[in-house]
């Protein structure tokens, strides 16, 4: 008996020096925030004091089954063991006060690491749908995203809910995750800290990790980290452009102008807008009057008011002078002008 507790006690030694020589070299994936280090910080603590409490079972085990194997003589039962009171005892001391320990460490601990820091410098709000990400950053006036960037060194409050089912809002690289629940808002922060992009490493993505149908395995968004210079520079070329006759362009565009007003000069359902400012339109009545900014002021809000002879009234839509606001009526005139 006391050769048999001492060949196990040298076979535990071994596997727990074996295993945890191996355990530095444990294949994290790549850490993109401070999240993920204090993550893989408490893996690591709990790999290392968990790895002796299964060497233990395995040697016991391993020893047991070599040496106490039936040897193919008798088949008689062995001399009944009732228990021992002293061993259950010690076992239960130190499993249980190994539990104590990571509830605290890192249990507690890494909670307050995680979330205890509720000031965040950049806000993203996050809605899972099936089967994408929306993503919007309300102080920039960021709507749907195609990508996730992120400026490194600054903690990022992700305001995550979801429109249909349960999702999981999940980085790999950052390790943390929150579920995406219906009618709710749930918080995760996080502080990247290291500039990449999913094209250099597959774990820099969003990823959905709660089963939530037919497509969540492909539930993924790119995510790109940049030096904050260059998330403001992305921000930029996000927000509306700063020139108003760009915006105006855009907005031209996005409503449907152009559909009818050409911008070069070739007819259309209505007149063009190429040379417009300070042309002389011969209306339907017969009047000359001579286009400036009051004319096609009105002609937004009111296109039944004056017709240029040769063009159809009730064509154009008459909502325009109310869905639009007035700083965009500003931008299309700007845009208008610049059309020489
Ligand atoms: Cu969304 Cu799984």
């Amino acid at each position: 008996m006391r050769r048999d507790i001492i060949n196990t006690a040298i076979l535990w030694f071994v596997l727990t020096f074996l295993a945890e020589l191996l355990l530095p070299n444990f294949p994290f994936p790549i850490q993109a925030a401070q999240e993920a280090v204090f993550s893989d910080e408490s893996f690591r603590v709990l790999l290392v004091l968990g790895m002796p409490v299964f060497t233990f079972v395995v040697a016991v085990l391993a020893y047991s089954l070599w040496k106490f194997r039936a040897r193919g003589d008798t088949l008689e039962e062995g001399a009944p063991i009732r228990g021992n009171s002293w061993v259950s005892g010690v076992w239960l001391a130190v499993t249980g006060g190994l539990c104590v320990l990571v509830i605290v460490h890192p249990g507690l601990t890494g909670l307050a690491k995680f979330a205890g820091n509720p000031q965040a410098q950049l806000v993203v709000k996050v809605t899972g749908k099936q089967w994408a990400w929306d993503v919007e950053y309300p102080a920039q006036g960021i709507v749907h995203a195609s990508e996730l960037v992120l400026p490194e060194g600054q903690r990022v409050e992700f305001q995550v809910t979801s429109s249909d089912v349960l999702h999981s809002f999940w980085i790999p690289a950052f390790r943390n995750k929150i579920d995406a629940v219906p009618g709710t808002v749930t918080r995760m922060y996080v502080t990247p800290n290291k500039i990449g992009s999913f094209e250099q490493d597959y774990n820099l993505r969003v990823q959905c990790a709660e089963i939530c149908g037919a497509g969540h395995a492909i539930m993924s968004m790119p995510v790109r980290i940049v030096s904050a210079q260059d998330f403001q520079t992305w921000v930029q070329t996000q927000a509306p452009p700063t020139d108003p006759v760009k915006r105006g362009e855009l907005l031209a565009k996005s409503q449907g102008c152009t559909a009818c007003h050409s911008t070069d000069g070739s007819p259309g359902v209505g007149p063009t807008w190429k040379g417009l400012f300070g042309e002389q339109e011969t209306l339907a009545d017969g009047t000359v009057v001579t286009v400036d900014e009051a004319y096609v002021r009105e002609s937004i809000g009111n296109p039944s008011a004056k017709i240029v002879k040769g063009y159809n009234d009730g064509l154009m839509p008459k909502n325009f002078g109310t869905t639009l606001k007035e700083g965009q009526i500003n931008d299309l005139l700007a845009y208008i002008a610049s059309l020489k």
